[in-house]
């Protein structure tokens, strides 16, 4: 080693054992070996940190050890796996066995090289190993290096518990070397950043102060990688090492000190646990998803409410520990997302965590002991105070109750309140850049804590603007201002803004007032993501233009900027204002310190918010600068000068706030004076007590600056009719509670108006009230802008309600008021409040006087009832679908194809109306002009509701949405029934519309059409439907219109299989982008029900690196791609990091709105996560229609167990809000899925139990995954990765079931003479192979329907078997039982052997006819049912014909037949048929129509085309219709081409041509779907079949 490292000390039970530094490891080495000699030296480590730094100990100490000329010791390393579970007794008991394998002796040295899992276990060998041996402590995590290195306590844990066996062992030294903190998961960093703050909170606030302001440059020193051992040097240390280091040493030496003074842990040790009493109850539930620290963190805010609840500590602290810890990104509520998707979550109840907390160390007696902070950096006692369990369990219940006694008579004590509610977010800001720039020292009073002062005060120290000092515990801030004085801060330093964005615009002038004679080095502010996206631009231009130096960091327009230190020129300053009001405000307050006097000239539309500018204005004034303003304009004229420090400023009181207690005053008839607000106030909730509370009936004293109301007897407050609330907004839900118990006037009537704002705000709070207030049996009537109230005798409303408060702290602010007077009112989400007032209840009991009880709700796992929200309405299968969209989009193409598919009738608005007005809709807007015909619209959709509102199928006009009073008409329809919104690309529209004139002109640009009426038409439908011609694969295709039709109308494509007894599989596809992989899809999905789309793993082609979330349209293009390429049901997953997959933990508002798109999209499954916000869920579900909601857990540790309560409990909750379950754990055994199996079929036997997927995650599951029955995710080799590990292939499964015997192998025959030739075989073996099944396909070839036959069908393997000529007839006898078609065909041409009440019988069914149909289907869809079809021969097959036909709904089949008579026992055997005999192949009976299908049933020779005389049926040209899209099956089955066919092709180039083999394929697929239960593999069957065909021809 060169020079020895700059080390800093820390001595603990008199000792210099600790030594802090940089790139220590030289050091370590050296130290070690001349200060501790041994014999052997043993490192252990673990996975994670050996690779980083394991070679660099060994080169160190082989190189301390080379130089040594004595005896050589040894030098050992032993790496062992990392995790707590090491920490046990076989962990130690390996370590041992090492240690004694390599001989080593009492003079051992053990060096624990990791974070405290090492320590604690490494350190507990060494206690006892020999009797104990010398240690030393390596901490590499931050929480090893400040706590559990510190202090000499090592310890395993046992099933018992953690730490239960132990020694206190102090290691001979503890070397804290901080670049190890790079290495480091930024998550255990937090997690070591809560054990700091911890310390600096209850021992040192100058600490808390320096770790509250520096967050952003701590993380700098640990993301920095300090290469070239910077920092090992003091010269090489950069400011924010040192920090670093500092914050660790700070920490270190209050843990030694504590240590040293109590070192066996009596009672002032006890005050290290502050947070850890609760946040080890929290850790106990959490465990292992959440860290300690994390716990603790949130253990730490919980009692700090604790003792701000029994008026020890200030709001002020309790903030302070909020923004400090979340700084460091930890979680600080229970409510937090990270914590409410934990396994555990749902039993965080009050009970239990009280119950755990019984068990704490630090307990004597039942109490338990809380470390009680009285503000930060002090505690109230040396030790841990006893708490009652009603203290803590008011903190941790959820919901509160304000406890009225109505005997007593409130007003009858002549209670008088006197407070101050919290200071003004906006007098705060403006009081504190007024403050710095002035001269003198001003005390602030009152001021707001929030994320906005708390940076904009550092930032103002930065820019050594002034300084700040708390007194009164933080209730005063003394600020020593510095004249306008300003400097760059030191280099390197940005300031840091986080997103408070009044900061943010305030600083941005006040750095051009900084001034420098080196103008090179600029000041750089910033902020979080979320700052860098909102604007500034407009107060940056104003400045530029004044000559100022900024430059945009990143985004023009955004923060970071760059100013350069040149001062503000001052002068006219032009700037646009209708953006917001703190771009002038930011300007006034700095323009005294610019160079000249500024003329201040706002320009570009109407200002916004004038009040605040008057604000700013006023508040100047009172800081010695008097702005004067050009009468009429907005000219502002701002004199030069210094502002000058008034000694005190009290902040004014938030106005809205201050509405609760003076409320209350005057619901219970008390008195109530609130300081800091008065009638010089200069916010407009202030007039609440003089425009509302007087006229109440309440006395109201107002000075300038305070405010006095007296309630009259409780009872007594006047109803007082209309008050206009547009000047207080805010105030108006405190009006209503007021309100609902005023009476008097005319009908006890409050009519609240001037409001309609407040539907927009944190909820429509409107609503709110008129859903709550009802829940006291109050009535209310919504208007356009407001409401009314009809008050009722206090005494008379509803006692018990539990109000629910959208997480809007005014709506539980204001209901707490009407719980002052009405016994038992829940408010159920107490922490709502903390947006505004977070001491709030804490206020309303030791300010205010009420008694505030905690209060817990029922948990969601043992409510039935569904949580709020839109109850389940189970969608109208029959109800009309209507389609909207713009012109163009391909509205009436589609209504068709899918009036066609449901066989309903078509109506299109536009005809409607023509045929309604006479007159076509050009014409009648050319007549009457665009308002008559909107206005006429209107009615035509009224009237089509009315008299086709079932049945049909309805396209509008794609104007009908610019009608108000139309998309309110469609949004009420679609609360019942499907409206459709048809999207198409802009382009194609334009391009289309191009091409036709049929429809009136826009009058203005399409594209802007389109952006108008686009979100309207989103509103108003339910659905979306995509036809796009651009995606892959074109235009819509028919089988999507069908497949999605159907599904809105009841008759969902779900999945096959899905059923008791079945198997049934969905392929998971991975792809970023489906489309490069939609040629696949047939192969790829071989064999299974369904595929899943993983949206998380979609990444749009130019999507934002930065983002994980595929955007909207993207993900709509996807589903819309899969669907051209695929069928089968998608199953739509958006899988969260936490839960496995991409998508991003902390967005779950955007994972919602993918699920509801999926919805719109009329995708079949969508997959969601349980441990989601369950009011989010039921939202989605009461939305899903037909679709089905896939509920799902995942638990990747490995540590779930299915005998386990958790997965009890998770099954529960997840078959309560789903469709179908899924449960997905980790197997780390074979025996896991044995306990898997159990668990799953222990759950199906549950009467009405739901289809489980149940998995096992790993190599170790793959077991589960052959056995799992609903929807088994598989793989596919094609796909780029598996979506999961452990997955296997639908193939692989099929196998592994074979050989598990789940899957026996199975014969199957074709009974018929002559079949050598037959396709059949190739059919059915093709498919069996492809598919995996182990079944085969033979020719049984007999003479009659003999003993051959019969040994086939009774063999116990007989898995089916095909029927042809000349056996269709005479196989009838040996069946069980008919099909009905095969009975009215009078054939059998499939036999399928089927369990039938626990016996096995042989069923008789014909698929010729389903060939047939298939046929005829899937080659022109749009003929629906036909007006009329042909058929010739009369035969078995055309009896299939005829039997295919009429159930496709064909009006009229006529029948040819050269012998007649033949043709009529056809007829007869059809009564319900509309058959009809015709003689020649040229005319069509009585006027009808020609026929569109045609299929013929003769042999190929039976007909000609040519010559008459060889006695077969001579084809005429006037066959085909040749102007219809028709189509023609020829059954014969060679030639290809057949007389028949190749007259169509030549005479009818528009009709569709069947040859007789592609029927065979058709009825073979259907034949091998009721045999298997599996979708046949067309592509692959048919390839084969085909090929087959055409080679042997
Ligand atoms: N003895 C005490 O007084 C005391 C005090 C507090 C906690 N503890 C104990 O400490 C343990 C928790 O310690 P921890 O939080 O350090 O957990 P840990 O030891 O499990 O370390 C956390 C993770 O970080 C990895 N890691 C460690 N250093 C790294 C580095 N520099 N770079 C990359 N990865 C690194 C580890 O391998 C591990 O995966 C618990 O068992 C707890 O009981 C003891
Ligand atoms: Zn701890």
């Amino acid at each position: 080693m060169d020079t020895a490292p700059d080390i800093l000390k820390v001595s603990i039970l008199g000792h210099d054992s600790i030594h802090c530094g940089f790139h220590l490891i030289p050091y370590i080495a050296h130290t070690v070996l001349a200060t501790l000699p041994a014999s052997v030296y043993a490192l252990i480590t673990d996975t994670n940190v050996a690779p980083f730094y394991l070679s660099a100990f060994e080169q160190a100490f082989t190189a301390e050890i080379n130089k040594l000329s004595s005896a050589k010791p040894r030098f050992l390393t032993r790496v062992i796996t990392p995790g707590e579970t090491v920490k046990s007794r076989e962990g130690k008991a390996d370590i041992e066995d090492f240690l004694l394998l390599e001989r080593c002796t009492r003079d051992t040295v053990i060096l624990a090289l990791g974070g405290g899992v090492i320590g604690d276990l490494v350190g507990f060998v060494a206690a006892t190993f020999m009797r104990g041996v010398r240690f030393v402590q390596i901490p590499t995590t931050l929480l090893a290096m400040v706590d559990s290195s510190v202090g000499g306590k090592t310890a395993i844990d046992t099933p018992a518990g953690k730490n239960l066996i132990g020694a206190f062992w102090q290691p001979e030294y503890v070397f804290i070397d901080a670049a190890f903190l790079e290495t480091l998961p930024e998550r255990e960093f937090s997690n070591g950043m809560a054990e700091v703050v911890k310390t600096a909170a209850i021992w040192d606030e100058n600490e808390f102060t320096s770790l509250e302001n520096n967050a952003p440059l701590i993380y700098t020193a640990i993301r920095t990688p300090s290469t070239g051992y910077a920092g090992r040097h003091i010269a090489t240390r950069s400011t924010s090492q040192s920090l670093l280091l500092s914050v660790i040493r700070g920490s270190i030496y209050v843990k030694a000190h504590i240590v040293t003074i109590d070192e066996r842990e009596t009672g002032l040790r006890n005050l290290v646990n502050f947070g850890h009493t609760i946040g080890h109850a929290i850790e106990a539930v959490l465990t292992p998803q959440m860290l300690h620290g994390e716990c603790v963190s949130i253990g730490m805010i919980l009692e700090a409410e604790v003792a701000r609840g029994m008026g020890i500590l200030k709001q002020v602290a309790v903030g302070r520990l909020v923004r400090a810890l979340r700084a460091y990104g930890l979680p600080v509520s229970l409510g937090d997302q990270r914590v409410t998707r934990c396994p555990g979550a749902r039993s965080l109840g009050v009970d239990r965590l009280l119950d755990i907390m019984r068990i704490d160390k630090k307990n004597s007696g039942p109490q338990k002991k809380v470390v009680i902070l009285s503000r930060i950096g002090a505690t109230y006692e040396q030790k841990a105070t006893g708490i009652a369990d009603a203290v803590i369990a008011k903190v941790l219940s959820e919901a509160v109750k304000v406890e009225v006694d109505l005997s007593v008579d409130a007003s009858l004590g002549k209670q008088h309140v006197k407070m101050a509610t919290p200071g003004s977010k906006s007098i705060s800001n403006r009081a504190l850049v007024l403050a710095a720039l002035a001269q003198g020292t001003c005390r602030l009073k009152n001021l707001l804590h929030s994320d906005d002062t708390q940076v904009m005060m550092v930032a103002l120290q930065e820019l050594k603007g002034a300084s700040f000092a708390w007194e009164d515990g933080g209730e005063t801030l003394v600020v020593s201002g510095g004249s306008g004085a300003l400097q760059v801060p030191e280099a390197g330093k940005e300031i840091y803004l986080g997103n408070a964005g009044t900061a943010a615009r305030f600083l941005t002038t006040v750095c051009t007032l900084v001034s420098a004679p080196d103008t090179s080095t600029t000041t750089v502010i910033t902020g979080n993501a979320r700052m860098k996206q909102r604007p500034i631009g407009p107060l940056v231009d104003a400045l530029r233009a004044n000559g100022s130096d900024i430059a945009y960091n990143e985004s023009e327009g955004c923060l970071p900027l760059s100013i350069a230190p040149k001062g503000l020129q001052g002068g006219v300053i032009r700037l646009a204002a209708s953006v917001s009001s703190q771009y002038v405000s930011s300007i006034l307050l700095c323009a005294p310190y610019a160079r000249e006097a500024v003329t201040l000239e706002l320009v570009g539309g109407a200002v916004i918010s004038q009040p605040y500018i008057d604000m700013t204005i006023t508040m100047m004034r009172t800081f010695g600068v008097h702005v004067t303003r050009d009468p009429g304009t907005d000219v502002y004229h701002i004199p030069q000068g210094v502002y000058v420090n008034p000694p005190e400023y009290a902040i004014e009181s938030d106005a809205s706030s201050a509405t609760y207690p003076l409320a209350i005053a005057a619901i219970t008839g008390t008195t109530c004076t609130l300081e800091n607000i008065g009638s010089e106030s200069l916010q407009g909730d202030a007039r609440f007590a003089v425009d509302v509370l007087k006229r109440m009936g309440c006395e109201v004293v107002q000075t300038a600056s305070e405010t006095t109301v007296t309630g009259p007897k409780r009872g007594g407050l006047k109803a007082i009719g209309e008050v206009d609330m547009e000047p207080m907004t805010d105030a108006f839900l405190t009006a209503c509670a007021l309100a609902a118990v005023a009476q008097g006037g005319e009908g006890n009537v409050t009519r609240i108006v001037g409001i309609a704002n407040q539907r927009v705000k944190e909820c429509n709070r409107i609503r709110a009230m008129i859903d709550q207030l009802a829940k006291f049996g109050v009535q209310t009537k919504e208007l356009d802008d407001g409401l009314e109230v009809y008050g009722r005798p206090f005494n008379t409303l509803t006692r018990g309600a539990s109000v629910h408060c959208y997480d809007d702290h005014r709506v539980a602010m204001a209901f707490s008021v009407l719980g002052t007077v009405v016994p038992d009112t829940i408010i159920e989400e107490k922490r709502c409040v903390e947006k505004t007032w977070p001491n709030w209840w804490d206020d309303l009991e030791n300010k205010i006087g009420l008694k505030v009880g905690g209060v817990e709700l029922p948990r969601a796992e043992s409510s039935t009832a569904a949580s709020p929200g839109t109850p389940f309405s189970p969608p109208t299968a029959s109800a009309s679908v209507i389609i909207i969209g713009m012109r163009g989009s391909g509205k009436t193409h589609v209504g068709m194809l899918a009036s066609a598919e449901l066989s309903r009738p078509f109506i299109d608005a536009d005809a409607y109306f023509e045929s309604k007005h006479k007159i076509g809709v050009r014409e009648f807007v050319h007549v009457n002009g665009w308002p008559a015909f909107r206005d006429a619209e209107t009615d035509v959709l009224k009237e089509i509701l009315k008299e086709a509102g079932s049945g049909h199928v309805i396209s509008m006009g794609g104007g009908v949405v610019e009608i108000p009073e139309a998309r309110e008409m469609l949004k009420t329809y679609a609360k019942t029934g499907p409206v459709v919104h048809v999207l198409r690309d802009i382009k194609e529209i334009v391009t289309y519309l191009g091409e036709e004139n049929a429809r009136p002109a826009y009058g203005e640009p399409v594209v802007e059409v389109y952006k108008r009426r686009e979100p309207w038409f989103a509103e108003c439908a339910n659905y979306d439907f995509i036809n796009n011609p651009d995606l892959a694969g074109g235009e819509a295709t028919n089988a999507e219109v069908s497949r999605f039709f159907r599904h809105i109308t009841g008759q969902p494509n779900l999945a096959q299989n899905v059923a008791a007894g079945k198997r049934s599989y969905f392929l998971s596809l991975t792809y970023p982008d489906v489309t490069p992989a939609l040629r696949h899809i047939p192969d790829l999905t071989t064999g299974v029900d369904a595929v899943e789309l993983r949206v998380d793993l979609l990444r749009a082609p130019d999507h934002d690196a930065l983002s994980a979330i595929p955007p909207r349209a993207y993900v709509t293009a996807q589903v819309a791609a899969l669907r051209r390429a695929t069928s089968l049901p998608i199953v739509f997953t958006v899988r969260t990091i936490a839960q496995g997959g991409a998508f991003p933990d902390n967005a779950e508002k955007d994972a919602f709105e993918l699920l509801g798109l999926a919805l719109r999209l009329a995708v079949e499954y969508v997959d969601v996560e349980i441990c989601e916000s369950e009011r989010l869920i039921t939202d989605l579900a009461s939305r899903k229609g037909f679709s089905q909601i896939v509920a799902s857990w995942h638990d990747w540790s490995g540590k779930m167990k299915w005998n386990d309560d958790v997965v009890s409990s998770k099954y529960a909750i997840a078959s309560r809000l789903g469709d179908i379950v899924k449960i997905v754990g980790k197997a780390n055994a074979l025996q896991d899925n044995f306990a898997l199996y159990d668990f799953v079929a222990k759950a199906s036997a549950q009467p009405g139990a739901k289809p489980i997927i149940a998995i096992n995650m790993g190599v170790e599951g793959q077991m589960s995954r052959i056995l799992n029955a609903t929807l088994s995710p598989v793989t596919h080799p094609l796909l780029p990765s598996k979506a999961a590990p452990g997955q296997l292939s639908f193939t692989q499964i099929q196998k592994a079931l074979n050989l598990l015997g789940q899957l026996p192998a199975r014969r199957y025959f074709l009974f018929g003479n002559p079949i050598a030739h037959s396709m059949s075989p190739t059919l059915h073996n093709t498919g069996f192979e492809v598919l995996g099944l182990p079944h085969t396909y033979e020719l049984l070839e007999t003479t009659d329907v003999g003993e051959h036959i019969k040994a086939a069908l009774a063999a116990p393997d007989f898995g089916g078997a095909s029927v042809t000529i000349p056996f269709k007839l005479d196989v009838i006898p040996l069946l069980d039982k008919l099909s009905p078609a095969a009975e009215a065909i009078g054939a059998v041409n499939t036999i399928i052997p089927v369990v039938e009440g626990g016996n096995r019988i042989l069923y008789g069914d014909n698929t010729d006819w389903v060939g047939i149909r298939e046929s005829i289907r899937s080659r022109a869809p749009s003929i629906g049912a036909p007006a009329a079809a042909l058929v010739i021969g009369a035969g078995g097959t055309a009896r299939a014909a005829i039997f295919a036909l009429q159930s496709m709904g064909a009006q009229r089949i006529y029948i040819f037949n050269r012998t007649a008579s033949k043709a009529q026992a056809l007829v007869d055997a059809f009564p319900d048929a509309p058959v009809k005999l015709i003689k020649t192949l040229d005319a069509w009976p009585a006027e009808g129509p020609a026929p569109t299908v045609i299929v013929s049933t003769v042999p190929a020779s039976a007909t000609t085309v040519s010559g008459a005389g060889t006695g077969a049926v001579l084809l005429p040209l006037a066959l085909f219709d040749a102007a219809a899209n028709g189509v023609v099956v020829d059954m014969a089955y060679r030639p290809a081409e057949t007389p028949l066919l190749g007259l169509a092709k030549r005479a009818a180039p528009s009709w569709a041509t069947v040859m007789g083999v592609e029927v065979l394929l058709e009825q073979g697929y259907v034949q091998f779907e009721t045999w298997t239960g599996r979708r046949c593999p067309k592509h692959v069957v048919s390839k084969t079949v085909l090929e087959k065909y055409f080679a042997t021809a």
